[in-house]
C-alpha cells in the first residue's frame, strides 16, 4: 500500500521531490532541539498548489495521514511526525514565490513556502514593511508562522499574524483547493474562515498561499537597553512610553538577569552594556515612517521621567544602528545561549499585561519550591502579557533527572498562569507538546466545538492527527 502510494505521489511531483532515503528523511523527522523525534513513509516537495492538492487527494485515498512541514523552527513539535513511518510529511519549502506586490492596496501576495526574512525583504525592496519578526525568521516561513499565529517582537504595534492576514489558499484535507486569496480589508460575507486555518497548526488543512498586509517603511528608530529593578516597573515604564510616544512604541522585551547571563556565557561578542548587574532589563525600540522623528529625545525624555519615578535604574540608548543590533542580539540570542546549559524546558504563558507582576512573583516562589537551585530564564514580549518562562537545571545536577521533572514544572506554571487568568501557549501553539493538558486549562464547550470543527474539515482525521487536540 504504501509502495504503491510512494509511486503515485512520485509521479504527482516527479521522483526528485520524493524522499524515503532515511538520510534524505533525517532534517525533517525530528526538530532541530531534537526535542521530538518520529519517522515517514517518505518526505514530499511540491512545487504548486495543484500539487499539494493532487497529493493531499492520493494520500487521503489511501488513508495515509499528511504532517504539513514549513521551516521546521516550531517548538512544540507540531510539523514532526508520529513513530509509526506511516505518515507522509508535506514539505512547503519549494513554494517560496512572491505572486503578487500591490503598494496601493498595501498588500503582498506570498506562497506559504516563503522564509519570513525574504518577505521583509520583498517588502523592504519595495518601500514597504511586512512587520513580522521572530528569533527564527531566517529559516520559518510563512505557512509555519500563519499556522502558529506567530507573534515575536512587533506585535505590540502590528499584532500577530492573525492580525496581519487578509487572505488564504488552503488546500482541504480531501484534496480541495479553496481560494480565499482576497485582499480585502472590509469584507462582512459570513464566517471568517481564513481565521481558523490561523492557528489550527496545520490540521484543518494545508495553507499554500497568503495575502499579508504591508505598512509604509520604517525610516527612523530609537533603541535602549534599561535596568529595571523588578517586573512592575517594566509595567510601569510601558505606561511612561506609551504616554510621550503613542503607537510609535513598537517594541518591549524583558529579561531577567538569569537570561542575560547565559548570552553574556555562550554568546560570542557579547558585552553587557550597563557596569551594574541587574535584576531586570527591557529593551525598547520606538519607530517612526518619517526620517528625523526626533525619537531619540522622545526615548531620553521617557526614561527621564521613569528615572526620576525610580522606575528606572540605569540605561543607555543606542547611538546608531550597529549598537541597536548589539542590543537586539543579547535578546534574541537568549533561546540559543539557554541550550548550552543542559535541557531547557520552555514555556511560553501569557496574563494580562497589569497582572504580570503578581504572576512572576507567585511563579519564581513555586519554582523555586519545588527545585531549590532551579534557574529561572523568563524573558520575552511582556508589551503582550507574553513571557517565555525558560527554566534549566541548578547548576552542576543532573539532566534526565530535571527532565524527568518537566511535566511537574509545566503544571506549576500553567497553574500559575490558569490563576491569573492566564493561556499556557500565547504564541508557539500546542503542537504534540501540550495537546494532552490543554484539556485542564480550556472550557470544555471550547473544546468540544474545536472536536466538532475538526471533524467538520477533516472526518476522516488524516491532517495532522496527534496534534492540538487532547487525544
Ligand atoms: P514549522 O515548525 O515547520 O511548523 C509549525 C506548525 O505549523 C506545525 O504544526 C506544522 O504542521 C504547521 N505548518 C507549517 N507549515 C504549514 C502550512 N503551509 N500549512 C499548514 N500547516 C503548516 N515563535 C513566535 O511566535 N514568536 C517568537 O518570538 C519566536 N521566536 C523563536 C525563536 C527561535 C530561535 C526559534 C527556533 C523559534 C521561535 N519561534 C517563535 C517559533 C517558530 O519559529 C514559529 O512557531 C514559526 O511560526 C514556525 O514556522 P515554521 O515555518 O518553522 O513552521
Ligand atoms: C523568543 O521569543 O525568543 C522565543 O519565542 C522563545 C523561545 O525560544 O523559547
Ligand atoms: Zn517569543
Amino acid at each position: 500500500m504504501t509502495a504503491d502510494l510512494i509511486g503515485r505521489l512520485r509521479q504527482v511531483v516527479g521522483p526528485a521531490a520524493v524522499l524515503t532515503d532515511p538520510a534524505d528523511l533525517a532534517g525533517y523527522v525530528s526538530d532541530w532541539r531534537a526535542a521530538y523525534a518520529g519517522t515517514a513513509a517518505a518526505v514530499v516537495r511540491p512545487g504548486r498548489t495543484e500539487e499539494v492538492a493532487a497529493v493531499v487527494a492520493r494520500c487521503a485515498e489511501a488513508g495515509v495521514a499528511v504532517v504539513p512541514q514549513g521551516g521546521n523552527t516550531g517548538l512544540c513539535g507540531g510539523a514532526v511526525p508520529d513513530r509509526s513511518g506511516r505518515q507522509v510529511v508535506l514539505s512547503l519549502t519549494r513554494m517560496r514565490r512572491v505572486r503578487d506586490l500591490d503598494v496601493a492596496n498595501q498588500t503582498i501576495t506570498v506562497e506559504a513556502g516563503a522564509v519570513l526574512r525574504s518577505v521583509q525583504e520583498a517588502a523592504a525592496a519595495a518601500g514597504q514593511l511586512f512587520p513580522l519578526s521572530l528569533g527564527a525568521e531566517g529559516s520559518c516561513t510563512i505557512g509555519g508562522n500563519l499556522a502558529t499565529n506567530a507573534g515575536g517582537t512587533g506585535v505590540l504595534r502590528y499584532g500577530t499574524m492573525r492580525d496581519l492576514t487578509l487572505g488564504l489558499e488552503v488546500v482541504l484535507p480531501d484534496g480541495r483547493i479553496w481560494n480565499g486569496l482576497r485582499g480585502l480589508r472590509k469584507d462582512n460575507t459570513g464566517y471568517d474562515l481564513k481565521q481558523l486555518f490561523i492557528g489550527s497548526e496545520g490540521t484543518l488543512g494545508v495553507i499554500t498561499a497568503a495575502v499579508l498586509k504591508l505598512f509604509p517603511a520604517v525610516r527612523s528608530r530609537a533603541t535602549a537597553w534599561v535596568a529595571l529593578p523588578n517586573p512592575q516597573a517594566a509595567v510601569e515604564l510601558i505606561g511612561v512610553l506609551r504616554e510621550l510616544a503613542g503607537d510609535r512604541l513598537t517594541g518591549f522585551e524583558i529579561m531577567s538577569r538569569q537570561s542575560v547571563e547565559f548570552v553574556l556565557r555562550h554568546v560570542t561578542g557579547a558585552r553587557d552594556p550597563l557596569g551594574d548587574r541587574q535584576p531586570w532589563y527591557a529593551l525598547v525600540e520606538l519607530s517612526d515612517t518619517l526620517p528625523a522623528a526626533g525619537l531619540d529625545e522622545v526615548i531620553e525624555s521617557a526614561l527621564g521621567e521613569a528615572f526620576e519615578k525610580g522606575v528606572v535604574v540605569d540605561g543607555v540608548v543606542a547611538a546608531g544602528p550597529a549598537q541597536a543590533a548589539a542590543l537586539w542580539a543579547l535578546r534574541e540570542g537568549i533561546s540559543e545561549a539557554q541550550n548550552h546549559e543542559g535541557p531547557s524546558l520552555k514555556h511560553d504563558v501569557s496574563v494580562p499585561v497589569s497582572r504580570i507582576p503578581a504572576f512572576v512573583a507567585r511563579t519564581d516562589r513555586a519554582l523555586e519550591e519545588a527545585v531549590p537551585g532551579i534557574r529561572i530564564v523568563t524573558y520575552g514580549h511582556i508589551g503582550d502579557g507574553n513571557l517565555h518562562y525558560n527554566l534549566s537545571k541548578p547548576e552542576g545536577s543532573d539532566d534526565a533527572e530535571f527532565r524527568a521533572r518537566a511535566a511537574t514544572l509545566a503544571r506549576v506554571i500553567y497553574d500559575s498562569a490558569g490563576a491569573f487568568d492566564g493561556s499556557i501557549s500565547a504564541e508557539h501553539g500546542l503542537g504534540q507538546a501540550k495537546r494532552e493538558i490543554i484539556a485542564d486549562y480550556k472550557d470544555g464547550h471550547e473544546l468540544e466545538l474545536m472536536r466538532g470543527l475538526k471533524r467538520l474539515f477533516d472526518p476522516r482525521g488524516l491532517m495532522n492527527p496527534g496534534k492540538v487536540l487532547p487525544g
